[in-house]
Formats: structure tokens, sequence, C-alpha cells
């Protein structure tokens, strides 16, 4: 890989600190990451701790906001970046819903901003790498999936701003011709996902004992991907993707939201039974649905398998499983996050918290 400083965005959130440790642990991958973070909500310094020790000099954690052009540059000079990944975002449909203005900042402006950084850096920029969602492609009827060819169609603030930025991303390629990829992935799970999304919020509430809400009817349909096979694609796509391409990473898992909140109850009913026996599936609560609720999203990947290989190695089954083994172990990082505990160490730390 090319890549020797490579900046992350939003790398203390879900999928980037995924991905920052999937990068570091690769033998050839020699070069050092900055992780530039603005620590919001999602953001937790946590889900790195052990990276933190175990690469001293090849990590390094800038608390930055991608709105703040002047630092943002001052880190760009620096560092001497030649790469960004950037996942930072905010990335919540049911928040975007009731609060669109910071999505419209962080999403948009944001992403601006670092193309923009990115640009200035000249002939020593290597690759600019666009996490972005299948969301920005609407919603599909009973058949069908999203091509890379789909027409964007986005329904909600969250997924219009992504498509904001992502037509961005392709006109700095097209205009300025910056080196740039941009991948489309479908839902992902796994460790470290903060529990407002689906997954991680049904195996916590029942595990606790509280209700599984599900909107609507549950018969809408997600693909979903564990989290280290999309690490895994986006390391293939900075390593080989072709500039000025997008690629589409699905699961294979498509799934109706009824049916998972289902096999999540079955898996903890197993994992952890409850004191009192009976299934979590008592629990589930259809509660009122959300607004502009897309009905189905289904990923075509095969440009990905075609021109890089990669098709995911973990099955619906085996990612839940390891899923929901991450929560039982790992009840204190539930806690604090859930609790907010974890906003006064940052506090702490780095001053003020978002
Ligand atoms: P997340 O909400 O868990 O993490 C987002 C991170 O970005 C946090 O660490 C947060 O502190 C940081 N951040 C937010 N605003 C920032 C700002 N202004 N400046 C700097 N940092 C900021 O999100 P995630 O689930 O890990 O998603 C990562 C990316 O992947 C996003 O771009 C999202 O749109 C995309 N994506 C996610 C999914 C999914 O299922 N989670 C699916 C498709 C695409
Ligand atoms: P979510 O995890 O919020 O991801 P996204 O909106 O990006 O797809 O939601 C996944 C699906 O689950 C979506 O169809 C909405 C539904 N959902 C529920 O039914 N109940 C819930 O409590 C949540 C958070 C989501």
């Amino acid at each position: 890989m090319n890549s020797n400083h490579v900046m992350v965005t939003g790398g203390c959130g879900f999928i980037g600190s995924n991905f920052i440790r999937h990068l570091l642990a690769r033998a050839d991958f020699q070069g050092r990451v900055i992780n530039v973070d603005a620590l919001t909500y999602a953001g937790n310094p946590e889900n790195l701790r052990d990276v933190e020790e175990a690469c001293p000099g090849r990590y390094l954690f800038q608390r930055a906001d991608i709105c703040d052009v002047s630092l943002l540059r001052k880190i760009f000079d620096e560092q001497e970046i030649d790469t960004v990944c950037h996942f930072a975002a905010e990335s919540h449909v049911d928040r975007s819903i009731l609060r669109p203005d910071g999505f419209i900042q962080t999403n948009i402006i944001g992403t601006f901003n670092l193309l923009e950084a990115a640009r200035a850096r000249g002939k020593a920029f290597h690759l600019f790498h666009h996490i972005s969602t299948d969301e920005v492609y609407g919603s599909l009827g009973p058949e069908g999936s999203f091509t890379e060819e789909t027409p964007y169609r986005p329904n909600s603030p969250y997924s219009a701003s992504k498509a904001s930025s992502d037509h961005l991303v392709r006109a700095y390629h097209e205009t300025y011709g910056l080196p740039t990829t941009i991948s489309n992935c479908s839902n992902n799970y796994g460790p470290y996902q903060f529990p407002e999304k689906l997954i991680p919020l049904v195996i916590l509430n029942a595990l606790e004992g509280k209700p599984l809400p599900v909107y609507g009817d549950g018969k809408n349909v997600r693909d979903w991907l564990y989290v280290t096979d999309h690490c895994e694609a986006i390391r293939l796509i900075l390593q080989r993707g072709r500039r000025g391409e997008t690629y589409n990473i699905g699961g294979r898992a498509e799934m109706e939201n009824i049916a998972i909140v289902e096999r999540v109850c079955d898996l903890v009913d197993e994992l952890a039974p409850s004191p009192g026996g009976g299934s979590r599936r008592r629990l589930i609560t259809f509660v009122k649905d959300r607004p502009g609720h897309d009905r189905r999203y289904a990923i075509d990947f095969t440009k990905l398998q075609r021109e890089l290989g990669w098709s995911p190695a973990e099955s619906f089954g085996t990612g839940l499983r390891k899923t929901v083994r991450w929560y039982l172990d790992h009840p204190g990082w539930s806690r604090r996050i859930r609790s907010g505990e974890y906003q006064s160490w940052i506090r702490e730390q780095y001053g003020k918290g978002s």
C-alpha cells in the first residue's frame, strides 16, 4: 500500500475504530494512522485503548471537528497526510429526522472541508476514500438490488446529506483530478456499535428485560454486513481500488427487521437465559413507524467481488453470534456508553465534550 500517513476521520466511532484495529494488525501496512475525531456522543476513545497501547508511534489521536477548517489544514500539513479514509458523520436516521442541522454541517460541510484540505496537498496526496451508505439509492420494491449505476433517491435527511457528500467527492475527482474512491455499504453490525442502532439496542434491552421496539409492521428489509468484512473491503479499496470509482459492499444477508429481532432474542436466550425463564420474544413491541421509512434495501456487490476478489467471510449466523457474545462480555462498555459516563472521562482528558 502506498499510503504512509493515513488520516482516518471518525475513528472513535463504531466502524472507524474497527477499521483502525483491522488496518494496524496487517503486516503489509507499515504506515501511520492519524485518527481525527470530534468525540460527539457516538465517539468513544475507549474503543481504541488496546490499539493505543499496542502501536505507539504508529497511532495518533487528534481531537478535531472536521468543520474546523484551520485545525484540519494544520493537521494535514504537520502530519503530511497522503491518504484520507473518511468515516466521520452523524450516522443515525432517527436523529436526522428530529434534528437535521448537525447532519448538514458534518456530513456535507465537513466532507467539503476535507476535500479542500486534501486538494491543497497537491501531488503529495494519494487517495481520498469516502465511506457512504446504500441508503442514498432510496427504497426498493420486492425485487432487485442496488448496483453502482442505480440513480440516487435519498429519503431521509441522513441519506440526503450522505448523497450530497458522495456527489462532492465525485465532483472533486472529475473537476480537480483528486484521487478518490467511494464505497456504499449496507447496515453494519458487530462490536462497538452504539446502542441506538437496531441490533445492539435489541441485545441490551433483551438482557435488561426492556421492550424491544419494532417500527411499523416489522417487514422492512435490510441487508446486514459484519463490520470486519466491511473493514477488509475498505482495506482492499485503499490498496487497489480504481480512482474515481464507486464500490457497493453488502453482506449477502437480507432480512426483515422482525426476523432479526427474533433471532437476537433466541441467541440471547441461549447465551444468557433469563433468570425467570421464558423467551425474550415476549418483549417485542410494535411501535409507530419511522416517517419516510424505506421499505427494502439490497446490495449487488459483483463489482467489488470481480475487481478486488472480496466477498463476506461471515454469514449472518456467525456474525450475530460473535456480536451477541461481545456485548455479553463487555457490560462495562455498554454501561458507560449508555449512561454517558465516558463523556465525563472525555471532558477530563480533552476538555469540554460536545
Ligand atoms: P458512528 O456514529 O458510530 O461514529 C461516527 C464518528 O464520527 C464518531 O466517532 C463521532 O465522534 C465522529 N464525528 C461525528 N461528527 C464529527 C465531526 N464533525 N468531526 C469529527 N468527527 C466527527 O458511525 P458509524 O456507524 O461508525 O459510521 C461510520 C461511517 O459509515 C459514516 O460515514 C456512516 O454514514 C457510514 N455508514 C454506516 C453504516 C452503519 O450501519 N453503521 C452503514 C453504511 C454507512
Ligand atoms: P437502524 O439500526 O436505525 O439503521 P438504518 O435506519 O440506518 O437502517 O435501523 C435498522 C432497521 O430497524 C430500520 O428499518 C429501522 C428499524 N428499527 C426498528 O424497528 N426499531 C428500532 O428501535 C430501531 C433503532 C430501528
